[in-house]
């Protein structure tokens, strides 16, 4: 019994790997071990003496699997020791970057406009995306089947619902909901069935504001403007206006101001005028302070709207109106 333990010894001390030493415990301790074979002797042995050689066989089997199992803890630890080697961490390296977004240069110039006016005294108007012929034609003097509905082509979704054409649809939505002086400001998505080219979208956003009171005056709506752009300019700017037709305002007229870039001088962002196109604007037409529930003969307004994206073009010098929908990374990380 003694030689099959010192058998044992020298077996496991040549054992490379716990893998040999599994195969050694089949050796010794499995079914057709040599261990067990001992046990089978039993049978043959003085029925006085097997008690005796039972505890014998007994004890050498614990001793060998108590041998059995120390070395395969060793090797199993060497293994372990081994792989956390080969599988170590450099708790040093600097990490991978997440990429952070960013806001959209449209979205951050639109809250830059509306700052403004909300420091000048305009509270935020809301009304909706999908909106009735009514607010955004109807009530704003559009008569139906009128020619004047061409100028902003639409995009139709019943006879009596279309996406907005303009954030002008808000002015009388709050006319009816409140009593001068008014002093609004809405903004957000417009949408016109354009051909999309480098100057024109189907989707852009405007700010309009409105202002309604008892003697509004052409000079009031001047001044105003003059103020809010040279805020926006951070500059003092000069104005220019041109007559222009809007069947919602009388009289209509588009609004120039000097170049922020020459100061009048000519530059290509100007195109060599010296004055950049920035807004439309006018009186309130006394049919739309009507369609608002509003006496024409006691009070007057005014009204102007101007486009993000055509700013946000005219201040980055970017010649495509395309790009603020195309999600190029490359593009919106400038801003
Ligand atoms: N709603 C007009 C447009 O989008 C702009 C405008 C607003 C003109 C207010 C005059 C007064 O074309």
């Amino acid at each position: 019994m003694n030689q099959i333990l010192d058998q044992l010894e020298s077996d496991l001390s040549g054992a490379t790997s716990a893998k040999e030493v599994e195969a050694l415990r089949v050796k010794y301790l499995g079914k057709k071990g040599s261990i067990v074979a001992l046990m089978q002797e039993l049978r043959n042995v003085e029925p006085s003496e097997r008690a005796a050689y039972g505890k014998c066989v007994n004890d050498i089997k614990e001793a060998a699997a108590a041998k059995i199992e120390e070395k395969l803890r060793r090797f199993q630890e060497a293994e372990l020791n081994e792989q956390l080697d080969r599988e170590k961490v450099d708790v040093t390296l600097p990490g991978r970057r997440d990429r952070l977004g960013r806001r959209h240069v449209v979205l951050e110039l639109l809250d830059e406009v509306v700052d403004i006016l909300i420091g000048m005294g305009f509270s935020v108007q809301t009304g909706p995306d999908i909106e009735k012929d009514y607010y955004n034609f109807e009530a704003l003097n559009f008569p139906a089947d009128h020619p004047s509905r061409d100028m902003q082509d639409t995009f139709y979704i019943t006879s009596d619902i279309l996406m907005r054409t303009h954030t002008s649809n808000v002015q009388v939505r709050v006319m009816e909901n409140s009593k001068p002086p008014i002093r609004a400001i809405a903004y957000g998505k417009c949408y016109r069935k354009e051909d999309i080219s480098a100057r024109s979208h189907v989707l852009f956003h405007q700010v309009e504001g409105f202002y309604v009171d008892e003697h509004v005056t052409f000079a009031d709506l001047l001044s105003t403007l003059r103020e809010f752009f040279s805020k926006l300019f951070k500059k003092e700017v000069e104005m220019r206006y041109r007559p222009s037709y809007f069947p919602f305002v009388e009289p209509g007229l588009e609004v120039d101001v000097s170049c922020f870039l020459c100061e009048g001088s000519g530059c290509s962002v100007c195109k060599r005028t010296g004055f950049l196109e920035v807004a439309g604007a006018g009186l309130v037409h006394p049919e739309v302070l009507k369609s608002g529930g509003i006496d024409p003969e006691k009070f007057s307004g005014f009204a102007w709207a101007l486009g993000i994206e055509r700013l946000a073009m005219l201040r980055y010098g970017i010649p495509d109106i395309r790009l603020f929908m195309e999600n190029n990374r490359r593009f919106l990380e400038q801003f």
